[in-house]
């Protein structure tokens, strides 16, 4: 099973945990970014009227992945808009995604998990597992551990034998 990160990151926090995911999986992370940066009463705005940002193009063919880990901050309640303009652009029919959200005060697992799940099923995906971790607790450690539950939800396929080794391999190969 081949599998890609793919993350949005404003001020680093979802960086740090996609970084985090790609290295356990032993799979490259590609960033989403905005053309143009929009300041946060704007992004607010944008989040709570659905509007799509323009994104620069991402170099991800259908055949280079059958999993793709999101990991993307929550904004006004659902997946910040970068991730929007991203669906839209992307092939995603009969693949699998998983979802790490970052986030506040708003529960993942709840209304952004459900506007997930429609709009996947409305391209043709799956959503397979969803995990988060709150930014406010500030605490890497607990952080690993929102990451490790979410990994161990997923498909046994997706996780390599031994992701340090895999790891060690991909860098002497470069
Ligand atoms: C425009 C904006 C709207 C946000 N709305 C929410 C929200 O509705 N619920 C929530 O839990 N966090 C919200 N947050 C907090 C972000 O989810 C949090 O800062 C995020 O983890 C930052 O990720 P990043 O460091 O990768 O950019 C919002 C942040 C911004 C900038």
């Amino acid at each position: 099973m081949k599998t890609v990160v793919v993350y949005y990151s404003r001020y680093g926090n979802s960086r740090i945990a996609a970084r985090l995911i790609a290295k356990q999986l032993a799979a490259p992370a590609h960033r989403i970014e905005v053309k143009r940066r929009k300041g946060v009463v704007d992004s607010t705005f944008s989040a709570l009227f659905g509007r799509r940002p323009k994104i620069k193009t991402l170099n991800l063919q259908p055949d280079d992945w059958d999993l793709m880990v999101i990991v993307v901050p929550i904004w006004s309640g659902r997946p910040a808009t970068p991730l929007k303009t991203f669906l839209a652009e992307t092939r995603l029919a009969e693949k699998q995604i998983a979802v790490f959200f970052t986030h506040t005060k708003t529960d993942p697992h709840k209304r952004p998990t459900r506007w997930m799940r429609k709009v996947l099923g409305h391209f043709g995906a799956r959503l397979v597992t969803v995990g988060g971790y709150d930014i406010s607790v500030k605490n890497h450690t607990v952080l690993k551990q929102r990451v490790w539950d979410f990994l161990a939800q997923f498909p046994p396929q997706a996780i390599p034998a031994s992701p340090r080794k895999l790891e060690a391999r991909r860098r002497t190969k470069k």
